[in-house]
């Protein structure tokens, strides 16, 4: 089939329950590779399907790997219903929208890439075709070949419709380079046609989060250093580093979930309230965050930070190997796969209070929360049985999500007796599972012009003046890098960080534990 007859073809999907796309062409730079397969054809697949695309949207696939739209739509299909956990997979629907898919064989480098492009996007119907919305699925070493392509045969220029960029993770990995991606991107697009992707802020849960403090009168009051001891961000993972070794050892666990990830759930638990919910005013309250952590220094790095790697375990019975036994690992890497840090937020809702972020792969389980954790009372009249916590407030991103609420309550008897307990909101119990993918929300966002889920240029730059005094401080520290078992909680230094201020981590391991 060519791509002018593809077009023809009617799209009947349901009424729409999500909002309308604007009518547009979406451009895959990377469309033979795991990302568009798992995770950006998927969330396409269920935006058509719920009615938000309009009836002549279309997605053109480029890539090197040489292959035809027919080869190119029957690549992906089995991934969009591996995606669809209700089991209740649409072929009708399917067949629909694979008729939206073409693809071209191309090297990013080559300008008649760009030129072929181009003639493929006039040849299909108006209105989509004049609003274009490039996203780039590559490696991040072929962005600057990709925009400068882009540039060059105008495809970034706004004369009829719009043109709009999705650059994913990494955005560089330390200033210098992000700076210098930021700079290629602004010589070709304005930063409102720049979408930085972090999924982790299309999550529903993590959208939750600005709702549950600005949207109720009762926890912002509590909500700063007058009641609250410290904060806890949590991202762990059992999962090891999988088919994905020789990007791993580039990254390590700071740069691949800190640098983006947990840097913008720190934001969003400290952040001041936006004037407006909009792209610019949220984004600068997010950015005033980044900016009020003093970097750290060589010393503070020692004291305040922690790396390791994991060694061989179990998890769920079954047994890991270590992470210098993975393939494609080197067998002396140094490289962390677990880290544990302390943050200041230097301002005035926050000064003296501890943020503590961990994440690591081969860990117990898969546990991504934030954690709250309030003052003692000021006086204590009830004895303090083992166990009795101080107020936390869970905000459960995954899997589990919720939010829940721990305090103290008497126990029946005649005894004085106070023991720990949970209030506890469920997201499944209270609407279902119905949510679309972080991937869905994010793409649905960019295609109707609303970055406020996006990362803005100064902020990634801010998000790196953080991280890179610590991988500076790292390289040049001794070698000795701890190890944890696979399956575990961490290593003992991540205790040890915490202990030295009189706090401690909730268990990952010990499930039973986790409300409030
Ligand atoms: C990605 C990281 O950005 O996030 C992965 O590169 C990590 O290493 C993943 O596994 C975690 O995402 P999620 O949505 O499963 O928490």
């Amino acid at each position: 089939m060519t791509p002018e007859m593809d077009v023809t073809t009617h799209i009947d999907f349901p009424a729409a329950t999500l909002p309308k796309a604007d009518p547009c062409v979406m451009v895959i730079f990377g469309a033979s590779g795991d990302l568009t397969r798992r995770k950006l054809i998927p969330a396409l697949f269920h935006l058509a399907a719920h009615g938000c695309m309009t009836d002549t949207f279309h997605v053109v696939g480029i890539g090197r790997q040489p292959m035809d739209d027919d080869a190119f739509r029957a690549s992906l299909r089995e991934w969009v219903g591996k995606a669809d956990k209700s089991g209740a997979f649409d072929a009708g629907a399917w067949e629909m929208f694979a008729a939206r898919l073409s693809y071209l064989p191309g090297d990013f480098t080559d300008p008649g890439t760009y030129q072929r492009l181009t003639a493929h996007l006039q040849r299909l119907p108006r209105p989509a075709a004049l609003n274009r919305l490039f996203y780039l699925a590559t490696a991040p070493t072929a962005a600057p070949a990709i925009i400068q392509g882009l540039a060059s045969s105008g495809l970034n220029a706004e004369q009829s419709g719009w043109s709009r960029i999705i650059v994913e993770k990494p955005f560089g990995r330390d200033v210098e380079s992000a700076r210098a991606l930021n700079a290629t991107l602004a010589s070709a697009f304005e930063e409102r046609q720049i979408y930085r992707i972090d999924h982790y802020l299309g999550k529903e849960t993590v959208q939750n989060i600005l709702f549950f403090r600005f949207g109720n009168a009762l926890f912002e009051p509590v909500w700063n250093r007058n009641h609250v001891a410290y904060v806890e961000i949590t991202a762990a993972e059992p999962l090891g580093v999988g088919h994905r070794a020789g990007y791993y050892e580039e990254s390590g666990a700071l740069r691949d979930m800190v640098a983006n990830h947990l840097m913008q759930l720190l934001a969003l638990t400290a952040m001041e309230a936006p004037v407006a919910f909009d792209a610019d005013a949220v984004r600068d309250k997010k950015t005033d965050v980044w900016r009020s952590i003093h970097p750290m220094t060589p010393e503070e790095v020692l004291e305040r930070t922690v790396r390791a790697q994991y060694q061989p375990g179990h998890i769920d019975g079954q047994a890991v190997p270590g992470y210098c036994q993975e393939a494609g690992v080197a067998a002396d890497s140094q490289v962390e796969t677990y880290t544990a840090l302390e943050f200041h937020v230097d301002n005035w809702r926050w000064a003296g209070v501890p943020f503590y972020l961990r994440t690591g792969k081969c860990l117990a389980r898969h546990v991504t929360e934030i954690a709250v954790h309030f003052r003692h009372p000021p006086k204590t009249l009830f004895p303090q049985e083992a166990g009795l916590k101080t107020n936390a407030i869970v905000l459960r991103i995954q899997p589990d999500d919720g939010i829940s609420l721990g305090f103290g309550a008497k126990q029946p008897g005649t005894e004085r007796k106070a023991v720990p307990v949970s209030m506890d909101f469920s997201f499944r119990s209270a609407f279902g599972e119905n949510a679309p993918s972080a991937y869905a929300v994010l793409l649905l966002d960019a295609m109707r012009g609303d970055a406020t889920l996006f990362t803005r240029g100064d902020g990634v730059e801010a998000q790196w003046r953080l991280i890179t005094p610590i991988e500076e401080a790292w390289s040049r520290a001794s070698s000795w890098l701890p190890g944890y078992p696979a399956g575990s909680d961490g290593p003992r230094e991540a205790d040890a960080l915490l202990a030295r201020n009189g706090h401690a981590w909730r268990p990952i391991v010990d499930k039973d534990s986790r409300r409030g």
